[in-house]
């Protein structure tokens, strides 16, 4: 592929966990997702010329910024030195809310950059470096935002050191519904409210969750994928930070959705469903019934994503 002097990607939201796989498990969205527009320049460095949909929240400094700093990391990794970048940020999705919006934005960042720069780097050549960018964004660098983000689909993190990331198969009809209610859980804190040893018992019970999970997508198994959709492990301790959280999974499991959840690490909730039709009525039922609690929200019905991160025109 040749290099180019512009190029505008989109790289889609994501829901961490898959509800049972703290870490390991995560699946790419339809929508929302943010866009980057990266510009080649005469003068030599990387600018932050624009960032819209961030209500001022996100830093224009390139050493502080997920995205300029991922362009950064590739431009000296790839020893450019001499490549001047311009970068426009359109965040399309809200921050801290259990969408992955950092990791979709350092993900946009870095496959800008390498398509610009002509593809001199493989897809999962990219995600060593998108994991410095989720650290640099949320102090840790958890791969199961980045990686469906970018390789689309429902991936999963057989192994950190080293790196190994697997994409599963997608059951035709999965679908989900997720909801961020207005409250704030920033990532940092809610990973450092959970306990950092489990029962045994329970991590047993887990174990056989995130198995049956896997089985499930590889079977095209419905019903298997729905007893799987359990968390014993983190949930218990971060519902907690989420209002209606109990009523909401009651409401779920009534309208007959297949499993439910928190979205990475929140406020967001996930329902996921047998079709999208189903994941549209969840979404509609469950922002009514926060309404009534006096509780605003934004809700999402979406299919997985097969592709990840995708040049737009
Ligand atoms: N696996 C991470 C967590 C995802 O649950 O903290 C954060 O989006």
């Amino acid at each position: 592929m040749k290099e180019k002097d512009t190029v505008h990607v989109f790289a889609p939201a994501t829901s961490a966990n898959f509800i049972c796989g703290y870490d390991i498990l995560g699946v790419a969205l339809n929508e929302p997702g943010d866009e980057v527009r990266l510009k080649r320049v005469d003068k030599p460095g990387v600018t932050i010329t624009k960032i819209s949909g961030d209500n001022g929240l996100l830093p224009l400094d390139p050493d502080k910024n997920t995205v300029g700093a991922c362009v950064q990391m590739i431009l000296q990794h790839l020893k450019r030195h001499d490549i001047g970048i311009e970068i426009e940020l359109y965040k399309k999705m809200p921050i801290g809310s259990g969408l992955g919006s950092s990791a979709a934005s350092t993900i946009a960042g870095l496959f800008a950059i390498n398509r610009l720069l002509g593809e001199p780097l493989t897809k999962q050549e990219l995600l060593p470096f998108a994991l410095k960018g989720e650290e640099l964004a949320c102090g840790h660098g958890h791969a199961d935002n980045v990686a469906p983000s970018l390789l689309g689909g429902i991936t999963l993190i057989r192994s950190y050191h080293p790196l190994e990331v697997i994409n599963l198969p997608v059951p035709k009809e999965l679908c989900c519904s997720i909801i961020f209610p207005h409250v704030e859980v920033p990532t940092r804190a809610a990973r450092q409210i959970l306990r950092t040893k489990v029962e045994l018992k329970n991590a047993v019970t887990q174990w056989g969750n995130i198995a049956g999970l896997v089985t499930g997508l590889f079977l095209e198994d419905y019903d298997l994928i729905s007893r799987s959709l359990q968390d014993d492990l983190i949930e218990p301790t971060r519902s907690i930070l989420i209002p209606e959280f109990d009523a909401m999974r009651q409401i779920t499991k009534e309208f007959g959705a297949l499993g439910f959840g928190i979205s990475g690490s929140g406020p967001s909730v996930v329902a996921f469903t047998k079709g999208l039709e189903k994941a549209k009525e969840i979404t509609n039922i469950l922002q009514s019934f926060l309404k009534t609690k006096n509780i605003e929200s934004n809700g999402y019905s979406s299919s997985i994503n097969a592709h990840g991160a995708t040049e737009l025109p």
